[in-house]
């Protein structure tokens, strides 16, 4: 099947829920039918300053993760970044053919990096989606699941890649953002204007918290001032975030939830809700928990999948050097 390449990184305790239904969730639906490769991106995790032994411990809890949640390493190839050192390889080289402005233009570093003085902000931030593109193009993918936030840093994938291949001959697949329709973008249950994300943790659920937590966060959701639940994400943002939770989780549509909810209260949906994602965490916890008990078995997994990806990888860099004029070592 077509080739699909997704990433996550290892900086938090544990994923949230925008994590999940934006992107992972379709990392585990397109493993059936793609050939699927994904990776826990450390190399992008060191782009803001990570304790050593913190970082180690969250890579295996990611990988947990993924597995917990359906990644099969028999269907999908799953490994850690770091391990595959072409991707910092082909980075240096897209990085030699990316503008400086057009680097400067992408929203995630502007963002991140006007909430902090210059010489606080590594250059390791400024050239990271130029990485995460050589992660991309590296397996020659064609689909990309990910969540509405990472859509700028797929264009950008796809101009290198195009001037790429124009300037050296077709080199690389042009790949195209997978991103889903209404769980594209998770809010932030207490500001439901923002964008759920770890940078923000009152509004945020960890997959990995105390689901009892979870669901109280859930029924403090903030809402409006109406008592209509309708599906409307510039009138109606936390109510329509909540539809899009219960959804998603559910595999129900929003039509159906809109119908079934209707002339009931706020309180009734949020409730609704709170049990679905206790249901959903409950079984994925334990699971979690049951593949950090064998690290041994986890990491070796993780070299597998590894030696798989590097297979293709080094293919693609071959390729690439000799494009570029490298002479090859004999
Ligand atoms: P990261 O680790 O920040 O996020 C992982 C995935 O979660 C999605 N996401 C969301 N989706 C919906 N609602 C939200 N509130 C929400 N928050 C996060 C992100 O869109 C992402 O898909 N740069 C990437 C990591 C990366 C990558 C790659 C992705 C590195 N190399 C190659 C794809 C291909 C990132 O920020 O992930």
């Amino acid at each position: 099947g077509p080739r699909v390449l997704s990433g996550i990184q290892p900086t938090a305790d544990s994923f949230h829920l925008g994590n999940y239904l934006g992107a992972l969730r379709s990392w585990v639906r397109m493993q059936a039918d793609h050939d699927a490769f994904y990776c826990v991106v450390d190399l992008h995790a060191i782009t803001v300053a990570q304790d050593p032994a913190l970082l180690r411990e969250r890579t295996r809890v990611s990988a947990a993760q993924l597995l917990a949640l359906g990644i099969d390493p028999d269907a999908s190839t799953l490994f850690v970044q770091s391990h595959v050192p072409e991707h910092a390889q082909l980075s240096w080289v897209l990085e030699c053919l990316a503008g400086f402005g057009e680097a400067g233009r992408m929203t995630q570093f502007k963002d991140k990096s006007a909430r902090q003085d210059a010489d606080h902000i590594s250059v390791g931030l400024f050239t990271y989606p130029v990485l995460q593109a050589a992660d991309i193009l590296l397996y020659q993918a064609n689909q990309v699941p990910v969540g509405e936030d990472q859509r700028q840093h797929l264009e950008l994938t796809r101009n290198l890649a195009q001037r790429f291949n124009s300037r050296y001959g077709d080199t690389f697949t042009v790949p195209s953002a997978h991103i889903p329709k209404e769980a594209a973008k998770i809010q932030d249950l207490q500001d439901p204007s923002a964008k759920m994300s770890k940078s923000q943790p009152s509004g945020v659920v960890d997959l990995l918290e105390d689901p009892k937590r979870s669901a109280k966060k859930i029924r403090s959701a903030v809402t409006d001032n109406e008592r209509e639940i309708r599906y409307d994400p510039e009138q109606k943002a936390g109510v329509s975030n909540l539809l899009a939770i219960h959804s998603a989780l559910t595999g129900r549509t929003i039509d159906e939830l809109v119908a079934e909810f209707d002339g009931s209260g706020y309180g009734d949906l949020k409730k609704a809700v709170g049990e679905a994602f206790v249901e959903f965490a409950v079984p994925f916890q334990e699971k979690v928990h049951g593949y950090l008990a064998d690290p041994a078995e986890l990491d070796k997994v993780l070299a597998r999948g590894a030696e798989h990806a590097r297979e293709v990888a080094t293919e693609t860099l071959r390729v690439t050097y000799e494009r570029v004029g490298f002479l090859p070592p004999l």
